[in-house]
């Protein structure tokens, strides 16, 4: 039977899950391959750290060379993480015909252009089920399983850390920064988990679901993103008490004026299908042109869940050099359909967007003050819906909270710029968006 050698460049998380589960499954493997999958070397900074997988015949080294210089190798799995030195390695695996799987979000979102153009040149893949939603299929999914519908929208909790720690704060009252520990120890966010609370990495994530999704390419950078750090446990009370919870949302929508692309905390209610994704899960909502709405759900991060998605993209790029899969164009295959090299857009401008929202106003208990924060949300066309405020407690400040109709975000924004100067407030508002379960927007 043919042998397709394999270099592996990190064994941390995801490195670790993907050995296991080529040994574990590896008669399977090569049934479906029709070849031995051999992993010869595996890239890594420390040799001498004990690893909690069986190397098998595979061996170890610190040197890029052995693997992407080796003639052998065929395919290149990229776990290392980051942008630098992985960006260099998955070119230079291009570079020497090597076909390249890997999870990296933040490398295609950030350097994709480049990688994409490299591969499609060569004929060569680059695929990255692992980058989204862990091992849920949901790139495959998008790309093979609706290659007949338009993708019109899409709505998803694609980061799991921040999903645990909302979910931590909703079911026990914790404060951010207590639930944030508690993932930290319990392994659902790193030591430094900035990417993943100020919504860096579901931005990422975004730009390649939109790239996938809708065939267009867009700077992560130029995504509007919103982190959970703001997040205070009386805006959780408040959502639980009106029938809401608060989820990290990332939307991308396309119209005819364009796509818009968010990432931000946003009040679902609770009967909505997204309020049910519970911990490190990750879920995304589609909807699709002739299906309509389909749910992809599952873990989103994690050695084995993640391991699966890689496989999975090993397994197809191995049946494309043994020819059981097509070879037409591999680096082309990861694009929407047609394999057309996807446009260059900038996302619409947040302005454009027309939601209902939560303000909580944090203001002293004096007669007058309420008059002039309505009037001030008057002045600039905000509607109000409802509102309440908490039994003042002596002096102490008292918190206002305030439900507005569907409004244009530009007119909140301006609204909130006013009042920010307003010398009564005694801390900034707190202002979530409110999904509508009608337009999933
Ligand atoms: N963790 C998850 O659940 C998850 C989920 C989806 C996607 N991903 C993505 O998968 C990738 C890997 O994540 P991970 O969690 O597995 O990372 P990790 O646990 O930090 O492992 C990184 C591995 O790469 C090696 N490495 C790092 N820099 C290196 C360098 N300059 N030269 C050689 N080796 C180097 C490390 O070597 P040492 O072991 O010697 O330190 C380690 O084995 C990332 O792109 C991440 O975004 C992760």
């Amino acid at each position: 039977m043919r042998t397709i050698a394999i270099g592996v460049l990190g064994l941390g998380n995801v490195g670790t899950g993907t050995l296991q589960l080529l040994r574990d499954n590896r008669d399977a493997i090569e049934a479906r391959v029709g070849a031995r999958l051999d992993v010869r070397a595996v890239l890594v900074r420390d040799p001498n750290k004990p690893r909690d997988v069986e190397l098998g015949g595979a061996r170890l080294t610190t040197r890029p060379a052995d693997i992407l210089d080796d003639p052998e190798i065929e395919i290149v799995v990229e776990l290392i993480g980051g942008l630098d030195p992985a960006r260099d390695h998955v070119l230079r695996a291009l570079r020497a015909g090597k076909h390249v799987v890997t999870a990296n979000k933040a490398l295609l979102a950030e350097r994709g252009e480049q990688i994409f153009a490299e591969a499609s040149q060569r004929g060569l893949a680059v695929f990255f089920e692992g980058s989204v939603a862990g091992g849920t299929p949901l790139l495959r999914s998008l790309r093979e399983g609706l290659a007949s519908d338009r993708i019109e929208a899409l709505t998803g909790i694609v980061n799991g850390t921040s999903n645990y720690i909302l979910d931590a704060m909703t079911r026990t009252g914790a404060r951010y920064e207590d639930a944030l520990r508690a993932a930290q120890e319990a392994g659902y966010a790193e030591a430094d988990p900035t990417l993943d609370v100020d919504g860096s990495d579901a931005a990422h994530k975004l730009a390649l679901l939109a790239l996938v999704s809708f065939g267009v390419r867009v700077d992560p950078g130029a995504i509007h993103r919103e982190g959970v750090t703001g997040i205070d446990p009386f805006d959780i009370k408040t959502a639980d008490e009106l029938g809401y919870v608060i989820k990290s949302l990332a939307i991308a929508r396309r119209s005819a004026r364009g796509v818009s692309l968010r990432v931000h905390p946003t009040m679902v209610p609770k009967t909505h299908v997204l309020a049910g994704v519970h911990g490190s899960y990750n879920a995304c909502l589609v909807e699709s042109r002739a299906l309509g709405r389909s749910l992809y759900y599952g873990r989103g991060a994690g050695p084995m869940p993640t391991g699966v998605a890689v496989v999975s993209d090993v397994i197809e790029v191995a049946r494309l050099i043994t020819g059981r899969a097509s070879h037409e164009d591999a680096g082309a295959r990861l694009l929407p359909k047609s394999g057309a090299q996807p446009e260059r857009v900038d996302p619409l401008p947040l302005d454009e967007l027309e939601c209902e929202n939560y303000l909580c106003i944090h203001v002293p208990n004096q007669p007058g003050v309420l008059g002039r924060c309505a009037a001030c949300l008057g002045r600039h066309g905000v509607s109000i819906k409802r509102m309440f405020q908490e039994a003042p407690r002596g002096d102490a400040p008292v918190s206002m909270v305030i439900f507005t109709e569907s409004v244009p975000e530009r007119s909140v924004a301006a609204a909130l710029a006013e009042m920010s100067t307003f010398d009564i407030l005694s801390r900034p508002t707190d202002r979530i968006r409110i999904l509508d379960p009608d337009t999933i927007d």
